[in-house]
């Protein structure tokens, strides 16, 4: 079969699917069968394929109608302009996720940080999409003076950590990351002198940690249930417990260290605003708390100062 006839048959099959977007998808799974860009299937659509391309054209296709997320098909993802490794132990990076990283970003231009060394702790890394977006931009905007920041990045999942490791070679800034195994800020915590937290003076916390109430988890579409692992998005009844065992962590590492400033960055859910709010206040009294929207304007990232 030529691609015009493929991509007809395969959009009339995915069109019956929710949540699919047929004719995007189709070209995409073609592309990476031809091994070409999407813009190649647009202009040759007289292009004839071999057997074996059909029969592994037919293979893919079958995987997407059942479900399975367009970026674990392709094994990639683009976050923040770069192309990051996915695999079924790492979440697929979203695009909401790219205002943490603005914001980490915006908070490091500021004059304070240039002057003193900053450790900023992406915690529940993944991919490693966050830190490794933030390690490009440092090295790319000179004015951040590279040097003083040293980046980590945890997860207590050590196959997501092969994939993040992967993931920053890949773009060039692995001797920039220290990638650590442990339940969030412990592996920190347990060795505050090996990460010369007394000689940095301040701190940037990002997490991305699971969020999803019980009952949100309940109802998130197949490509997300079925396929994206559960230990990434559900915490607890409400979707807090990770938030609130991260709050108690880092009153302990303040209480160690001397530190003078620590700022946080956490992607939540819209509807959790209130309760996190509360959480902040409970664990941190003094905090100055603020929330971004994302681009469909819903609240998505609490930041706070302590
Ligand atoms: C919502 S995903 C975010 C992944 C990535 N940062 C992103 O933005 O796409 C949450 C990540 O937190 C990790 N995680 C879950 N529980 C954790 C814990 N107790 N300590 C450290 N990481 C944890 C999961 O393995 C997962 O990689």
């Amino acid at each position: 079969m030529n691609i015009n006839q493929l991509l007809i048959e395969s959009i009339e099959k995915l069109k019956k699917k929710k949540n699919i977007t047929p004719q995007l998808d189709a070209e995409l799974l073609l592309g990476f069968i031809l091994k070409k860009p999407r813009e190649y299937i647009l202009i040759h659509p007289e292009y004839q394929l071999t057997k074996p391309q059909e029969i592994r054209y037919k293979k893919i296709l079958e995987r997407r109608l059942n479900h399975e997320p367009i970026a674990y098909i392709l094994g990639q993802k683009e976050f923040y302009g770069l192309n990051f490794k996915v695999t079924k132990d790492t979440l697929i990076p979203r695009p909401e996720t790219e205002s943490l990283v603005e914001l980490a970003l915006c908070s490091m231009k500021h004059e304070t940080y240039n002057k003193k060394n900053t450790t900023i702790i992406d915690i529940g890394t993944g991919s490693g999409n966050i830190i490794i977006s933030l390690a490009k931009k440092i090295e790319s905007e000179n004015l951040l003076h590279a040097s003083c920041f040293m980046l980590y990045g945890i997860d207590i999942s050590q196959k997501a950590l092969t994939i993040a490791k992967h993931n920053a070679k890949k773009n060039n800034v692995a001797d920039r990351i220290k990638f650590l195994k442990g339940n969030l800020l412990e592996p920190i915590i347990k060795n505050v002198n090996c990460y010369m937290l007394h000689a940095s003076c301040s701190m940037i916390i990002i997490a991305n940690l699971p969020y999803l109430s019980k009952k949100i988890y309940s109802e998130t579409m197949p490509d997300v249930k079925k396929f994206e692992p559960r230990s990434a998005l559900l915490s607890g009844i409400d979707g807090l417990d990770h938030y609130e065992k991260l709050f108690q962590q880092i009153t302990l590492l303040k209480k160690n260290c001397f530190m003078f400033q620590v700022s946080c960055f956490m992607e939540i859910s819209p509807e959790q605003k209130q309760k996190i709010t509360k959480l902040i206040k409970k664990y941190f009294p003094k905090a100055n708390i603020e929330f971004q929207k994302d681009l469909a304007q819903k609240w998505r990232v609490a930041i706070f100062e302590i």
